[in-house]
């Protein structure tokens, strides 16, 4: 057993136990024994390294506090949660072959993962075609759960989403001229621009240039020169932290002063490290907020807290929520087969989480507020809740 330590949060997050199971490939496992026949084996994938390892990182914490909970007041029916965590470093593919191992070898009775969009929907068709039910805690491209029935999701969609924005934009913000630079290569980033462009264009927007750049990326001068030739009131990059804190730097340093939008994919908090002085005054939609005072949101923090010393972003929100979602379909399931564990999950109904009340539709998703928030003295600040 080694220790597995983040190195992009280092010193941040508490320390899980892992091990490896392949050179390429590392297991976060919250146990080191081997399953009994009074274990419940569940499956995670997430980013626990890369570009976007605050993102798995978050999520696995959320989902570990869940089921720790649980297992210590006698976990489901007697038995013992047991979560096998793959690390996908962020990679579609190695999505793909993480829910194939965690369905075909470990045989897991679900699978709590991807954050990711364009990772979900890499291992969705895998666990439809096994029938093994699969909960993304926080991927809001719509043809995630459209995948299938065994597909389930406790995050609002992006359709939502880029409508909070595009009316944050227009009533709130009183913008007339945006920019959009979004990432081509990520379906989210591409379904939310999509999305936002569609509702600011109808509300008397109008969308100056229509940009992109792709995960990975180092440097945006030349997108943000040709956009500043627009003069747009704000930009909109629905992207995730890592590329959203570097285009904000170089922004500035370009002399485009208008503050940025975007959506939940900014959640984290190496954006303000990141962005440093120049993601401050921008804007960007989200499933929680650290500063509700709703005593289950506090509760939630409190207990976070005690467990990792560090206060929860809405990804561990969302990971804490996939997995009370899932333990308490298991709880009300006639039996632990797949189809039972299934029609458990799409019956959840007036579920109180963290994120809000979850009640699945019939496309198995719920209908949620979002939150809209602005980065401002090195904080995510409250500005408003949106009802659906
Ligand atoms: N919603 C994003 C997606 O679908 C993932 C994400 C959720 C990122 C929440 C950060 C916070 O790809």
């Amino acid at each position: 057993m080694k220790k597995f330590r983040n190195p992009l949060v280092a010193g941040l997050v508490a320390v899980a136990a892992f091990s490896l199971v392949s050179c390429a490939k590392k297991e976060v496992k919250m146990t080191s024994s081997a399953p009994t026949g009074n274990e419940l084996l569940v499956g995670e994938v997430g980013s626990m390294t890369g570009g976007e390892a605050t993102f798995g990182m978050s999520t696995h914490n959320g989902i570990v506090l869940a089921f720790e909970k649980v297992n210590a007041a006698g976990g489901v029916k007697g038995k013992t949660l047991k979560l096998i965590s793959l690390d996908d470093q962020g990679k579609p593919e190695e999505a793909a072959t993480a829910v194939t191992k965690l369905v075909t070898q470990d045989k897991v009775i679900a699978v709590l993962g991807e954050v990711a969009s364009s990772r979900s929907l890499a291992m969705a068709p895998i666990a439809q075609q096994n029938r093994v039910p699969m909960i993304t805690p926080s991927s809001t491209n719509p043809k995630v759960t459209e995948v299938g029935d065994f597909i389930f999701r406790v995050c609002f969609i992006d359709p939502f989403q880029g409508t909070v924005m595009a009316k944050f934009a227009t009533e709130t913000l009183k913008f007339k001229n945006v920019a959009i630079l979004r990432d081509i290569k990520n379906d989210y980033s591409v379904g939310l621009a999509n999305f936002f462009k569609e509702t600011f264009e109808k509300s008397g927007g109008k969308i100056t240039i229509d940009t992109s750049y792709s995960a990975g990326d180092m440097d945006f001068k030349s997108q943000l020169t040709t956009i500043r030739t627009k003069k747009p009131d704000a930009i909109f990059v629905p992207g995730y932290y890592t590329e959203v804190g570097l285009i904000a730097r170089q922004a500035k340093e370009l002399g485009l002063n208008v503050p940025l939008m975007g959506g939940d994919g900014w959640d984290s908090p190496k954006l303000k490290e990141i962005g440093g002085k120049a993601i401050e005054g921008s804007y960007f939609s989200n499933h929680y907020s650290e500063e509700d005072q709703s005593p289950h949101v506090q509760k939630f923090i409190a207990e976070y807290k005690a467990k990792y010393n560090i206060v929860p972003d809405g990804l561990a929100a969302m990971g804490y929520d996939a997995a009370i979602v899932l333990i308490d379909a298991l709880n009300k399931a006639p039996e632990m087969t797949n189809t039972a564990i299934r029609d458990a999950i799409a019956h959840t109904k007036d579920f109180q989480g963290v994120t809000g009340m979850i009640t699945l539709n019939e496309k198995r998703d719920p209908v949620k507020s979002a939150v809209v928030l602005k980065v401002a003295d090195g904080r995510f600040k409250y500005q408003s809740t949106v009802k659906p």
